[in-house]
């Protein structure tokens, strides 16, 4: 991961690059000693996005590029994100060790100080983000190291804050990233034991399957009866310095692969369903950042970790099994198996945590792909208050979330004919992300105020906006909890 420092902006030091972002319409000021050819500064535009880079003529910059932020007015968060971004991916295609970055003035927009510090951090780690751990002979980064000169020390608070977001972001990329042999659940399993482990703050339980049996998780248990990977529930606990002011609970979709079950899926396109376990990763991530900040909340992760696959134990549609909540469910499409593994979590959650709130993520539904496409996370959330500072978050972090019906008609469709539930609705009804949101509805007590989010187009095959984006996988979900919990407290 890109290492951010900062230091004054007073009197720069020798560099193999300095970036200097630059206004739409301000000539660039280049700090003093910094010597380039007149035409470099000379209309130079500042459209965002736009770049031109220069050796230097003297001075302490061998190099110095300049990135546009366009009109001073418009210049937002995710145009700090996408900037620095530009600015850590150009320093790496350069070749250079490390980076200047000044940061001079960039405090002065309206998005504030700090949350510019964090956008520059975030930006600049997650547009340097590649996988490259499965490569026999790895190419490691080039570009190890950026420096951001400020004076500002909100900015500079920002730019510490934003490290430890950017890298629970990454590392839920690096689990979403492995593919369904290297990342199984009993690997996710362990992974999240070993965040637990590093940190004072948090304590971690492994539920294995008798564990699971006892409790009665007979839909989660399913899933995985026909494959030779055993399931695993993970339970991570945060606790706060101080008193808590309240418990919250983030459950995570963790399918290691979704094959279909006899259901199975078509063969083109299935290999991405090693992205399956993007909501698992996303709490992990969560709880990867948690362990380095303090929030006034008790937080709890929980992953259903499991892999759908097909032997002779598997399920067959119409096979009808028992929740922990004691519900009786038909399982009538072996591939509606998300919601499954979520409806036992989420009885989990709600019994054993007891918590205010209840978020969960998963990549629910391919409907959600066709509701809100890949650049939106379609959220059910059971309060106008849980939308309104879900849809605030998503917009601060670049992950927006757009609110979509869960109604009593979409509950009504999801009955079954000899169990009390179906796990899939009638094709009639449309709406198959409402179909899958009323469906773990039967598994949330209506005290417990929640949030389903449908991260199935969010979580991979992005557009592409310098620090997030293409085939591989987002990280879609750190931020925005994080988000999401620091605005609360
Ligand atoms: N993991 C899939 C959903 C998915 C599909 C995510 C495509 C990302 C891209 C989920 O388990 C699934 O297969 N859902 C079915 C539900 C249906 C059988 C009711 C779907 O969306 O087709
Ligand atoms: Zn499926
Ligand atoms: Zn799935």
């Amino acid at each position: 991961m890109m290492k951010i420092s900062t230091t004054s902006s007073a009197r720069l030091a020798k560099t193999p690059l300095l970036i200097i972002p630059v206004c739409a319409g301000d000539k660039p000021v280049l700090p003093t000693g910094v010597k380039t050819p007149a035409a470099f500064t000379a209309k130079f535009d500042g459209k965002a996005r736009s770049t031109r880079v220069t050796f230097a003529l003297g001075g302490p910059a061998n190099q110095v590029l300049l990135i546009g932020l366009g009109d001073r007015n418009g210049v937002d968060l995710e145009g700090l994100r996408r900037c620095a971004a530009i600015a850590s991916r150009q320093a790496e295609a350069l070749g250079v060790d490390k980076a200047t970055f000044s940061a001079e003035g960039l405090e002065d927009f309206d998005c504030g100080a700090n949350a510019a510090g964090v956008a520059i951090s975030e930006g600049a780690i997650l547009g340097a983000y590649t996988f490259r751990q499965l490569k026999s002979k790895p190419v490691a980064a080039k570009c190890k190291a950026m420096v951001v000169c400020s004076d500002d020390g909100g900015l500079k608070k920002g730019l510490a804050q934003g490290r430890i977001t950017a890298g629970g972001c990454a590392y839920a990329r690096d689990l979403q990233n492995l593919p369904g042999n290297k990342l199984t659940p009993s690997e996710f399993a362990k992974r999240a034991r070993k965040i637990a482990k590093d940190s004072t703050r948090l304590t971690c339980k492994v539920l294995d399957e008798s564990a699971m049996a006892k409790l009665g998780m007979g839909l989660l248990l399913s899933v995985s009866q026909g494959s030779t990977q055993p399931a695993k529930m993970v339970h991570l606990t945060y606790k706060p310095k101080g008193r808590s002011k309240g418990r919250i609970a983030l459950v995570g979709k963790g399918l290691t692969f979704d094959a279909g079950g006899l259901s199975i899926k078509p063969s083109s396109g299935m290999d991405e369903m090693r992205f399956d376990m993007s909501g698992g990763a996303a709490v992990l991530g969560a709880f990867h950042s948690l362990a380095h900040m303090d929030l006034p909340y008790e937080v709890h992760g929980i992953l259903g970790c499991s892999e759908n696959t097909i032997d002779g134990a598997a399920t067959k549609p119409g096979d009808i099994f028992t929740a922990m909540n004691g519900l009786t469910v038909e399982v009538n499409n072996t591939d509606a198996e998300g919601r499954l593994v979520l409806a036992d979590c989420l009885t989990y959650a709600a019994r054993k945590v007891r918590p205010d709130t209840i978020l969960d993520l998963a990549t629910l539904t391919g409907a959600v792909i066709v509701g809100v496409g890949h650049e939106l996370t379609g959220i059910f959330p059971s309060s106008e208050t849980l939308r309104d500072e879900l849809v605030a978050s998503g917009l601060r972090v670049g992950e927006q979330c757009w609110p979509l019906p869960l109604l009593d008609v979409h509950k009504d469709g999801m009955k079954g004919k000899s169990g009390d539930l179906s796990n899939i609705g009638p094709p009639s009804l449309g709406a198959g992300s409402s179909q899958g949101a009323a469906f773990l509805s039967s598994f949330v007590p209506d005290s417990i105020d929640w949030c389903h989010l449908d991260i199935a187009g969010s979580a991979w095959n992005t557009a592409q906006r310098d620090w997030v984006g293409g085939a591989t996988g987002s990280g879609v979900g750190v931020r925005l909890i994080l988000d999401y919990l620091q605005t609360r407290a």
